[in-house]
């Protein structure tokens, strides 16, 4: 199995997985900062878990809520030989993040890429999780243009759009950040603990 592979069964079971621009800056990410500690929201079946771990010595915790999606991802995990490197979530991420806050665990990196609409629960919470030098890399801030989209946004999506660009603006007007924001593929944001 290679890792085309994974996306490529991902994309037939109709599960988002991270797209290419946006792979190769969290790769980047990954070989610059070589962090020591990874947490990612949003496993899936383990596809961008597995391009961090292959691209830095970190050990990864990955927060994920459907069962059936993060049994995948651990099976993908043992098939690269990745599993001892790894450590399965399997909770509603708000959750989970409170318990690790509360187990004052810190990450150099944090991969966020949940649910678009809760971000703004999360941030708080990240903030306390990240490392004095830590980054902050979120997928998805511009959801298909929606987000930057003067029109008028469909109701099924636009507590989702409103929250987003609540998100946006939190960052923006974080002095404790330096973020930087890339529209390319779906949008996404590389945030640096000053
Ligand atoms: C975009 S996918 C993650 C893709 C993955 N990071 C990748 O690129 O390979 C988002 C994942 O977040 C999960 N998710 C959505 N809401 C969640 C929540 N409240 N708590 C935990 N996981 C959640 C979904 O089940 C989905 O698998």
């Amino acid at each position: 199995m290679t890792l085309e592979e994974i996306a490529n069964r991902a994309r037939e079971g109709y599960i988002p997985i991270i797209r290419d621009n946006t792979a190769q800056a969290l790769i980047s990410v990954c070989k610059e900062k070589n962090p020591k500690k990874i947490l990612e929201i949003g496993t899936a079946i383990g596809y961008s878990g597995l391009l961090m771990l292959q691209n830095c010595q970190a050990y990864l915790y990955t927060i994920e809520k459907d069962e059936q999606r993060l049994a995948e991802a651990e099976k993908n995990f043992k098939l690269f030989g990745q599993e001892a490197r790894v450590k399965l979530i399997l909770d509603d991420a708000l959750i989970a993040l409170e318990k690790l806050c509360k187990d004052n665990e810190k990450f150099d990196l944090i991969f966020l890429d949940g649910a678009k609409g809760q971000y703004i629960k999360y941030y708080p919470l990240i903030k306390k999780l990240l490392n004095h030098d830590g980054i902050l890399f979120t997928d998805n801030i511009y959801m298909h243009g929606m987000v930057k989209s003067e029109g008028k946004i469909a109701h099924k999506h636009r507590s989702m759009v409103v929250n987003l660009r609540k998100y946006i603006e939190l960052l923006k007007n974080d002095k404790d950040f330096t973020t930087n924001f890339y529209d390319i593929d779906d949008g996404y944001s590389i945030s640096k603990l000053n």
